[in-house]
């Protein structure tokens, strides 16, 4: 059985008025959802405020990145027992935007994962195809070759706990969706990915979100696929009622299995 789960995906957006605006909102309208794990993933910058305002609701807190050592001279960086520190029990490792604009390869992300498994973090580790590989016919090939660089020599009992979100590349700020049949097959590649890695009993369990322009109106058709258990949402998330929606466009999906 797979709850479902949406993580809201901040990006660098939000000072920390604007934030509190609408964290107070979002809280007022999920406080009785038990149908759906809800993450919200806000800036370093307003980890702190943030979780002092979720005590007692059901939303948890993730990072959008962090580097892999405990602590050291890295300046500008931010450590998993930082993250933890601040009440976060997620974290999203291996985005798009970090690959592309901040050169982060498969082995880095694999260095994050590890790591945020040994802080009992759990990693949100995304991957996902360009427009030019998916035109090529290479977006499974890609995702292939991204999760067993990111995931190599992962203990399977560890396995368990991470989540996988889908990203094709195309897709995320665009407004063009994948299909819901594009994000199934994907998702159903990705979990064969997970049993060839583990076993059937882990792959059933390991939750797999789509992200790429989700939104009110697509959540319930996608999460409707048997392989898509939830959504990182980007731009849906910084208004509290399209994230709020979206969150309640998972109830129908509440049994998975
Ligand atoms: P959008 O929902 O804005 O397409 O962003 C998706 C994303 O990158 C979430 O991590």
């Amino acid at each position: 059985m797979r709850k479902p789960m949406i993580a809201g995906n901040w990006k660098m957006f939000k000072t920390s008025q604007e934030a509190n605006n609408l964290v107070n909102t979002i809280k007022a309208g999920v406080h009785s959802i038990d149908y759906c794990d809800i993450v919200i993933c806000p800036p370093f910058t307003q980890l702190s405020s943030v979780i002092s305002l979720l005590d007692g609701t059901p939303i948890g807190l993730g990072g959008q990145n962090m580097h892999f050592e405990k602590e050291g001279a890295f300046t500008g960086e931010v450590s998993p027992v930082m993250l933890k520190d601040l009440g976060c029990r997620y974290v999203i490792l291996g985005h798009s935007e970090r690959r592309a604009h901040f050169k982060e390869t498969d082995s880095i992300i694999n260095k994050k994962v590890q790591s945020a498994l040994s802080y009992s973090l759990v990693p949100i580790v995304c991957v996902g195809e360009t427009l030019e590989e998916r035109e090529s016919g290479r977006a499974q090939d890609t995702v292939r070759q991204q999760f067993e660089g990111t995931f190599q020599g992962i203990d399977v009992k560890q396995f368990e706990k991470i989540v996988i979100a889908y990203e094709p590349v195309w897709a995320i700020g665009t407004g063009k969706t994948a299909t819901p049949e594009q994000a199934q097959e994907m998702h159903h590649f990705i979990r064969s990915l997970v049993e060839q890695k583990t076993n059937q009993e882990i792959a059933s369990k390991i939750r797999i979100l789509y992200g790429g322009s989700v939104k009110p109106e697509n959540i319930g058709e996608l999460i409707s696929k048997e392989d898509v258990d939830g959504g990182l949402v980007g731009g849906a998330c910084l208004k509290a009622q399209s994230f709020i929606q979206i969150i309640q466009g998972t109830v129908e999906d509440n049994a998975k299995v």
